[in-house]
């Protein structure tokens, strides 16, 4: 059965999605990320600098919670466990990945878009899961239909794709939905110009736009 996913998220409800060039940059952005009062970030596996952005924050960012997403093969779950992530995403799921996952002991969030998936991942015992495109794939009214039938099942989702601060209260309104994730957090223009400033003060924003 899939290990603990709750606890190690911990209590955000905005979970930033991070592309970093530079592992350079993880720990500053962490720490303004921090400041602004989101103490998880997902570092995705899809620049080459990953696992040591996300080996630096697990260094030396304790009040963070570092994951690892677009984990795609196996081998970059290993990578991700091996530099410190403390829970792994999928845009969706494969079962070699799965398995990775598994066998580490790595808390995992598989990605669903569709009823059928849904059912799969449940079945499969996943209790958390990334509703991925969220917007492409029908936005708010697509995922309160795929939640009625489950509910009893009591699955949490984590919408993430084309959400952004205008949309956001409104996602996490919608019961069942544990977190929203977004690279709004984390704008590639802030980051290259280390301004920190201003990426505590989007997540400072997003704090507030989710707090009830
Ligand atoms: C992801 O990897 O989860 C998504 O690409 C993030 O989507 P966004 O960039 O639209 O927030």
């Amino acid at each position: 059965p899939p290990a603990a996913v709750d606890a190690a998220l911990g209590p955000v409800r905005v979970l930033p999605v991070v592309s970093l060039d530079d592992a350079a940059a993880a720990v500053p952005l962490a720490e303004a990320l921090a400041e602004g009062g989101i103490t998880a970030v997902e570092i995705t596996f899809r620049t080459a600098e990953a696992a040591k952005a996300i080996e630096a924050i697990a260094a030396s960012c304790p009040q963070t919670r570092v994951g690892a997403g677009t984990l795609l093969t196996p081998d970059d779950v290993r990578r991700a466990v091996d530099a410190g992530a403390r829970f792994g995403i999928s845009p969706g799921w494969d079962p070699q990945t799965e398995a990775a996952a598994a066998e580490a002991g790595l808390p995992y969030i598989p990605g669903v878009a569709t009823a059928a998936e849904a059912q799969q991942r449940l079945a499969q015992g996943y209790r958390t899961l990334k509703f991925f495109p969220a917007e492409a794939a029908g936005g708010r009214g697509a995922l309160r239909q795929l939640l009625a039938p489950f509910r009893r099942l009591e699955p949490s989702f984590i919408p993430t794709g084309g959400i952004g601060p205008g949309s956001l209260s409104d996602w996490l309104s919608i019961p069942g939905v544990r977190a929203v994730g977004g690279s709004w957090l984390a704008p590639e223009k802030l980051i290259a110009a280390g301004d920190w400033n201003g990426i505590a003060a989007l997540a400072s924003d997003a704090v507030a736009a989710s707090s009830p």
